[in-house]
């Protein structure tokens, strides 16, 4: 007796515990579904879905960038399933997996950095869907993916330098450089660094006494520029309009960018220190409506545009690529250079 009254215990404690795991797993798949759905975007079935990874919105050309791709989509009826990458790589290679569970018609990304994209771009081709590199290049087989669009890195880079060297044509040297990159590992720096020194290698006055990694960002530059006048004051207290590294003067910076230029003016002006006008060099790249201010109320002396409006070319090169058809491996955005020596008033504004 005693033992059947163990057994049923035993059964009645086994059947509470099944019910309990049952409704368990029901709620957790009811969970699984409606996260799933919350996730799930409204893709339009009749229209071209175009997967768009992007690395963030580090400065005010990124953000008219993304725009661009955006307005251009709209323009042309094409659907962007978005992601933003928060500037992570591993952020992108999640993207670009999920876009390729969603079959999208095509992919396209800015790439963080060079490396470590062969896996998944094997991925989306094996799943037939084309890929498009925009704004930075990639080191990968280049059967991997359809075509790159966007700047040309080694031309900005020369075309900063070629300023330089017009500017400082009279100059006996030496042309003490001290240089502010953006991100590192991405082809943008590479590219730009490359062209940069290709040119002022021809004249051995130019030296690049320091590169420092800004990020591509405003706050970097303001630390970087900090970080410059700290050693900037003299024996008695006072500060100098010059600034030096390693005390050596620096005749010329080159900024990678205006995010990270407009940062470095900040920290000047927050000091009261303004270094073109004692002769200090400036030169930047992008051609953000506030650097060409700048340039036009004096703190800089040369912008080189690099354009952030691919939205319309990668759109057409989308279309090419979801007919099946192919497209030239680099496609290059217009771009020009901005200077002191400019006639102002013709300056459209930039619209970013
Ligand atoms: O890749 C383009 C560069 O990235 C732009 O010069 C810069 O502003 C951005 O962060």
């Amino acid at each position: 007796m005693q033992f059947m009254k163990g057994k049923i215990q035993k059964i009645k404690i086994i059947s509470i515990a099944a019910c309990s795991i049952t409704v368990f797993l029901f709620f957790l798949f009811i969970l699984i579904l409606s996260n799933k759905k919350q996730k799930q975007p409204q893709l339009n079935s009749e229209k071209l879905i175009l997967g768009f990874s992007q690395i963030g919105s580090e400065s005010a050309w990124r953000t008219r960038n993304t725009d661009s791709i955006f307005e251009a989509a709209a323009e042309n009826d094409i659907q962007i399933l978005f992601d933003d990458a928060q500037q992570k790589q591993e952020n992108q290679l999640k993207a670009i997996r999920s876009f390729i569970v969603y079959q999208v018609d095509v992919i396209a990304f800015v790439p963080i950095v060079e490396d470590g994209w062969d896996n998944v771009l094997q991925e989306a081709k094996d799943a037939n869907i084309p890929v498009i590199v925009v704004d930075r290049k990639i080191k990968a087989n280049q059967s991997l993916y359809a075509g790159f669009i966007g700047e040309n890195g080694v031309e900005e880079g020369r075309r900063a330098a070629r300023y330089l060297l017009n500017k400082c044509r009279n100059s006996e040297g030496p042309v003490n450089i001290f240089e502010i990159t953006g991100t590192e590992n991405s082809s943008i720096v590479e590219e730009r660094a490359s062209g940069f020194r290709e040119i002022i290698g021809t004249d051995s006055k130019f030296r690049i006494i320091h590169s420092e990694n800004g990020d591509f960002l405003r706050s970097r530059g303001r630390e970087i520029g900090d970080m410059l006048l700290a050693s900037n004051v003299l024996e008695n207290g006072n500060t100098t309009n010059t600034i030096y590294y390693n005390k050596q003067k620096i005749d010329v910076i080159f900024s990678h960018n205006d995010s990270m230029t407009l940062g470095f003016l900040d920290s000047m002006e927050a000091h009261k220190i303004n270094p073109k006008g004692y002769g200090t060099i400036i030169i930047s790249i992008d051609a953000e409506q506030e650097s060409i201010d700048a340039l036009t109320n004096g703190k800089l002396n040369c912008v080189v545009e690099c354009n952030p409006n691919h939205g319309q070319m990668l759109m057409q090169l989308v279309k090419q690529v979801a007919k099946g058809e192919s497209i030239p491996r680099i496609t290059y955005n217009y771009e020009t250079v901005f200077t002191e020596d400019d006639n102002f008033s013709k300056y459209d504004p930039r619209g970013y």
